[in-house]
């Protein structure tokens, strides 16, 4: 009788979409809380890669309902586009997935005013994905945003016109030079609009408590990682949701005395997407070749993720935040045959040794103090049980425990399902 979160401990792309899926089996409901298109989650099996934007990862198995919380936005085109690619896999979505009428909807305009603020931005730009996500929770934060529950009301779009108006006065403000058609992507958003209304919808705080009573069992999914959020995040490198764990209470309407473990993803190293301060960031043949074994492009925009060491600063800040109770560590394998490995435990920052993340880590204010590893040879990719671990990885997974202080429950040795290590 408790709800079980799964987040994202660095900057994303941990592999959250996998883990959720590999842990679906032992629950009765997986929640998304939070985020919406911007993010990319990725599983494999059976030889296909799916990737999910908005739709929870626990989709692919035939028992467990898929609920899409409050906290989340929905862009009704990417989200029919996702649907649509379910269909081949014959994925019966209007019985396993729910909606939430309080989550709210993305429109046209707001991916609008996402490309003409980043515009306007130059060099100091997000590098938002450009999913409309800061004006969508903009719009929530100000009172003025469109929630699923309001398509189901006849004058809504009345109200929809009256902000898209505004947007339109908002757009031309920022005096940039976007090019855009409204009226088609208005007829592609309303076409979209009446596919969701196909969708169920609930009131899914009272779904979720309904559950709990009944003794059901819930994994609340996490977007982006902890490192985005808006409130702890690298500031104003962030997205515009709370990715931390108490986002999932106020993106589900959960209570935090209803919250057991916090599981807490993190790759073996560390990527980012985007702009923002990325203190152990490799700019050397280091970094090219995770890029490179790690396919470290963007499941969502296809950009390639910046890639450095582990920064452990950071991950015991996100652990601290996020109060995780087991790790997950992500793409090990990725690293076998490096010659070394690096792993930053403190910053000098200005002047001083500091282990916790201070306000400010531009580069100019951080730099990271590493201690060195001898790293693992072989292929971790055949791997199936902890036995099988050389002594190199055993001594790393070691060492990351006694430093922050949680056991690293499952370690995961590619893409694939079948690839996850419980130890
Ligand atoms: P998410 O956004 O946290 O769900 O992560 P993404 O799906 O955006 O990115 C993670 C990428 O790493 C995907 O391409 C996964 O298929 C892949 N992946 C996940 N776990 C592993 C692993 O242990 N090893 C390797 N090599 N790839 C992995
Ligand atoms: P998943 O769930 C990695 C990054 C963007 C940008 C910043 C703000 O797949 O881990 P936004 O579109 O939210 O306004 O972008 O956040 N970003 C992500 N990076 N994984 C994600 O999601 C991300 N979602 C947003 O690159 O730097
Ligand atoms: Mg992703």
């Amino acid at each position: 009788m408790a709800v079980d979160l799964l987040l994202g401990l660095q900057w994303g792309d941990e592999g959250k979409g996998k883990i959720v899926d590999v842990l679906t089996k032992n629950y009765d409901i997986i929640a998304r809380f939070q985020g919406g298109p911007n993010a990319g989650h990725t599983l494999e099996f059976d030889g296909i890669k799916h990737v999910l934007r908005t739709i929870p990862s626990g989709i692919f198995h035939d028992k467990s309902i898929n609920v899409i919380g409050n906290g989340v936005v929905i862009d009704p085109v990417v989200f029919v586009k996702e649907l649509e690619g379910l269909d081949q896999f014959n994925i019966d979505y209007k019985a396993k997935l729910i909606i939430s009428r309080k989550a709210h909807l993305i429109l046209p305009t707001h991916r609008l005013l996402d490309a003409a603020s980043e515009a306007s931005k130059g060099k100091a730009k997000i590098g938002s994905t450009l999913k409309g996500i800061g004006p969508t929770y903009m719009d929530k934060t100000g009172r003025n945003g469109i929630r699923v529950g309001d398509i189901e009301l006849e004058n809504w779009k009345e109200k929809y016109r009256a902000l898209a108006n505004k947007h339109e006065g908002m757009i031309e403000y920022y005096n940039v030079d976007i090019q855009y058609d409204l009226k088609d992507m208005e007829k592609e958003f309303f076409e979209a609009v009446e596919t969701l209304k196909t969708l169920q919808f609930i009131d899914s705080e009272e779904y979720l408590r309904q559950a709990l009573k009944q003794g059901k069992t819930i994994l609340a999914e996490g977007a982006q990682g902890s490192l985005l959020d808006i409130d702890f995040g690298t500031y104003p490198y962030v997205t515009s949701s709370n990715t931390t764990a108490a986002g999932a209470c106020t993106g589900l309407g959960i209570a935090p005395n209803k919250v057991k473990d916090v599981f807490g993803i993190f790759k073996a190293y560390t990527t980012r997407v985007g702009s923002g301060p990325f203190p152990t960031e490799l700019f050397d043949d280091v970094g090219a070749e995770m890029a490179k074994v790690g396919h470290e492009f963007g499941a969502v925009t296809g950009r390639p993720r910046r890639c450095g060491w582990l920064d452990l600063v950071a991950l015991k800040y996100t652990c601290e935040v996020n109060g995780v109770t087991q790790l997950m560590m992500m793409k090990g394998d990725v690293l076998s045959g490096f010659e070394h490995l690096k792993v930053c435990t403190a910053y000098k920052y200005k002047g001083k040794t500091i282990t916790h993340l201070p306000f400010n880590i531009e580069p100019e204010n951080v730099s990271p103090v590493y201690t060195e590893f001898a790293c693992w040879k072989e292929d971790l990719t055949r791997m199936r049980k902890p036995s099988e671990f050389p002594k190199e990885l055993n001594e790393y997974i070691a060492f990351l425990e006694k430093e922050l202080e949680i056991p690293i429950k499952v370690v995961s040795v590619g893409p694939d399902r079948t690839q996850t290590i419980h130890r």
